[in-house]
């Protein structure tokens, strides 16, 4: 059964099912409470782990949520509930995990850790962010700008900030989505040049530019993440740098009057964000997190074969 690793990894086909099931259960389950069982309990007979070597709020109770509202069980595992804060290797994790469960879903540090479950793993396993990329995010993004603009097909995303892990899965989702992708960075900043490849090897065309204004000008959604990750040192310097690529009010009076602006979450308001903005007429920002919820089950039940 397939892994949800990367969102250039999945066949866009296989991409555009999750995106329309989560879309129909999304309308079948409108007005409900949350913990009324999707029609059909398609987890009923699976347990799932869900591991957190990392914090997390939206993704924590939206795999959790999900898992309940279809019927499933899940187990929440944070770092230090687990033999592999204190060394134990993700190879024989991912083996006795598979003894107990039928799906992995891991937040983690490096990228490596996840490909040394895979491939121990006997069962699914979904990459719920790592230090390079947050493809779950990205699904629900595509996911929001559609219900709000239509196809992002030929569309054009401006990303304001850093390079950073969910940039790339942007990147990955312009190659696979057909949009454009522009990016605006202080020098030093520029995103991973594997998914840059990525996405022109696609078709798809991404600019980086280092004006803000330039960048955001014919931008159908603006982006933007927090400038220092979890992974990231803190450092004052770094911060200085990217002070002219905050998202804000003035900024966003250059772009189209309806262009959507998004943000993963958590903001730091007042950062890489104003308040104006992300509490503002153009975000997105809650429906993006709610929409967390819809698409990773159906990434759930792609992984399992469902849809
Ligand atoms: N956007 C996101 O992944 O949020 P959490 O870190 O709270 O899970
Ligand atoms: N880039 C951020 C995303 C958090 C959801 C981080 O990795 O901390």
């Amino acid at each position: 059964m397939p892994d949800f690793l990367e969102i250039n990894e999945v066949p866009v086909n296989d991409l555009r099912s999750i995106l329309e099931d989560a879309k129909r259960v999304k309308l079948e389950r409108n007005g409900k409470s949350r913990g009324v069982l999707d029609v059909g309990t398609p987890l009923s007979d699976f347990v799932v782990a869900l591991i957190f070597e990392k914090q997390s709020t939206r993704t924590r109770l939206s795999f959790d949520v999900g898992v309940r509202q279809m019927g499933g069980q899940s187990i929440v595992l944070a770092s230090t509930d687990l033999q592999r804060s204190r060394g134990e290797s993700a190879k024989d994790t991912a083996l006795m995990l598979s003894r107990y469960v039928d799906l992995i879903m891991i937040r983690t540090f490096a990228d490596r850790v996840i490909r040394e479950m895979v491939e121990h793993a006997s069962v699914p396993v979904i990459n719920g962010l790592t230090d390079y990329s947050h493809p779950c995010q990205i699904m629900a993004d595509v996911m929001t700008f559609e219900e709000k603009a239509g196809p992002i097909k030929g569309k054009t995303v401006a990303w304001v900030g850093t390079g950073n892990n969910v940039c790339n899965s942007f990147l990955h989702a312009a190659g696979q989505f057909g949009f454009n992708f522009v990016f605006c960075g202080p020098e030093g900043f520029d995103p991973d040049q594997r998914e840059v490849f990525f996405a022109t090897s696609m078709g798809s065309e991404v600019i980086i530019d280092r004006n803000p204004v330039n960048c955001v000008k014919n931008a159908d959604m603006i982006v933007t993440d927090a400038w220092i990750s979890m992974h990231e040192e803190v450092d004052p310097v770094y911060k200085q740098k990217l002070k002219a690529f905050q998202v804000n009010k003035e900024l966003l009076s250059f772009a189209k009057p309806d262009v959507v602006f998004m943000h993963c979450l958590p903001a730091h308001r007042e950062e890489e964000v104003t308040s104006e903005v992300l509490d503002g007429p153009n975000s997105v920002v809650l429906d993006e997190a709610e929409n967390r919820l819809h698409v990773q089950k159906s990434i759930m039940k792609w992984c399992l074969g469902l849809i």
